[in-house]
């Protein structure tokens, strides 16, 4: 495992803001994490007035600007409720940037196409405005609600294609849907970057595989420590010689999809 940079501090609360539905914006000043994130990584929050505030929990980082990061994050349980309720001026401890994200495509390459499920979209923004090449992202969720930041990457220059499972917007269906026609109709993408639930990412990891494209996909592994010691978040991963256990908190969370096996091996 390469030794990376990672700072622990306490950040400060610039902006903490509903969206839409049960998604919330959060700007922090973090001035030691913002400058170091990289596509697709990380960082740990302890909100401090969670009951069990010892243990963190991971958001993938949407924006940097300057010596503020921003994350994308839906209210599911008491961490990310308390985090709701935190206003601007309070303080959360970040640990990051963590994570192996995702390589960037390369300038002159083929086009990449992104492909998110729900808040998976906030680990594509960087990645969709560092790459030197323009490509699709293609975007899914329930319904209309789950669909964020479509115009941000419209103002990158990507094409977005969307599709709601109740068809309030976009194309009627799953987001993999789209997808598979776009690859079925001899599309320009070379590669595929995903991020979202875990039966959409197998789907993309099967579409790739189908395609002969290679693909790389962020999984959102149940994590504790985040830092690679606890082993609670451990994914089985063919090797050369078989298979092996990784770290998603460390190896990943973004795996090659050809690596992944998604079950234990009997
Ligand atoms: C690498 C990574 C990046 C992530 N990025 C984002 C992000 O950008 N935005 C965002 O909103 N969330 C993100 N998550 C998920 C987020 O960490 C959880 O939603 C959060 O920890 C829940 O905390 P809680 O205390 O509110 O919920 P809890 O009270 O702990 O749990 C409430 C419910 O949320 C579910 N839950 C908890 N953790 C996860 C998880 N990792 N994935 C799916 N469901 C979970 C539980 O099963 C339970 O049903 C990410 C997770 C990982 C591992
Ligand atoms: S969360 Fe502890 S090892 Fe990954």
């Amino acid at each position: 495992m390469l030794a990376q940079p990672m700072k622990d501090e306490s950040a400060e609360i610039i902006v903490n803001r509903p969206e839409v539905g049960l998604y919330h914006l959060l700007m922090l000043r973090a001035p030691g994490i913002a400058p170091l994130v990289a596509p697709g990584q990380f960082v740990h929050l302890r909100i401090w007035p969670c009951a069990d505030a010892l243990l963190r929990r991971p958001f993938s980082v949407y924006r940097v600007e300057g010596d503020c990061l921003s994350i994308l994050y839906k209210v599911v349980g008491k961490g990310t409720a308390a985090l709701a309720r935190m206003p601007p001026g309070e303080h959360v401890a970040a640990l990051g940037p963590l994570g192996h994200g995702f390589s960037l495509p390369c300038a002159g390459g083929g086009m990449p196409i992104l492909v998110a499920g729900g808040y998976g979209v906030a680990a594509l923004y960087l990645l969709a405005e560092r790459s030197p090449v323009r490509g699709i992202l293609f975007q899914g969720g329930r319904r209309k609600e789950d669909i964020l930041c479509e115009p941000d990457f419209r103002a990158l220059g990507w094409e977005v294609r969307v599709a709601t499972e109740d068809g309030s917007w976009g194309t009627r269906g799953l987001v993999t849907d789209l997808l598979r026609e776009e690859l079925r109709s001899g599309g320009r993408g070379a590669k595929l970057y995903a991020c979202g639930p875990t039966g959409m990412l197998r789907a993309v990891a099967q579409l790739a595989e189908e395609y002969g494209l290679p693909a790389e996909l962020s999984l959102d592994e149940r994590m504790c420590c985040g830092m690679g010691v606890c082993l609670t978040c451990v994914v089985p991963v063919r090797t050369d010689t078989g298979w092996e256990y990784q770290r998603a908190c460390t190896e990943g969370p973004v795996f090659d999809a050809r690596q992944l096996l998604w079950e234990v091996p009997s």
